[in-house]
């Protein structure tokens, strides 16, 4: 079984692809690759560009990763309140050229910030959206005040409770 799992965000130590990391470790028989936004990195998107340069290569690259996955991690990093601006353009190469950009695969989605709120914005908004784009969102967890709940030093979770909480997210976990 194949995960991938990414932070939406571009930061070189974010913490959502810290979390989306150790969430898709405690998937059972996973073969895991992390993505990261860096490495799709494209002009903003507009249509000019496009008419110039039609389908980026990088957005055809993004959507061959996801093809290849029985099941998404995904944490969304939130930015005043919504997506990351290099998530937003990953996603908007990426509808250009298949608007189920998530192709229908399992996922989990989650979100974490240092705030106690843990990204539930913009959490909320990729719940409401991500179904018109593919996305078959089977549970959803989001980290509270990220520095207090989780250990960077072993890129584990520290607070039992929320430990616990997302491991029954992930026991539950149905790909079907
Ligand atoms: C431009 C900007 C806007 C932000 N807006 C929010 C916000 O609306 N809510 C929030 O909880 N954190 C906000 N933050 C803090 C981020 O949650 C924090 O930087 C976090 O590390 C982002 O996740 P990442 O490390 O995965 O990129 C913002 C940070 C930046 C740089």
């Amino acid at each position: 079984m194949k995960i991938i799992a990414f932070g939406a965000s571009p930061s070189k130590n974010s913490i959502n692809k810290k979390l989306a990391t150790y969430a898709a470790t405690l998937f059972e028989n996973a073969e895991v690759e992390v993505l990261d936004l860096n490495d799709f990195q494209m002009p903003i998107f507009t249509v000019d560009i496009e008419k110039e340069i039609g389908q980026h290569e990088l957005a055809k690259a993004f959507l061959a990763k996801i093809a290849t996955a029985d099941i998404l991690v995904v944490s969304m990093a939130e930015n005043n309140g919504n997506y990351s601006a290099a998530f937003k353009n990953i996603f908007d190469w990426c509808t250009r050229i298949n608007a189920k950009v998530f192709q229908e695969k399992p996922m989990l989605l989650m979100a974490t910030s240092p705030g106690a709120k843990g990204g539930a914005s913009v959490l909320g908004i990729a719940k409401n959206a991500f179904p018109f784009y593919g996305g078959n969102i089977k549970a959803n967890f989001s980290l509270p005040s990220f520095d207090s709940n989780f250990d960077v030093t072993n890129g584990k979770i520290s607070n039992p409770e929320l430990d616990n909480q997302l491991k029954e997210v992930i026991k539950n976990f149905s790909i079907v």
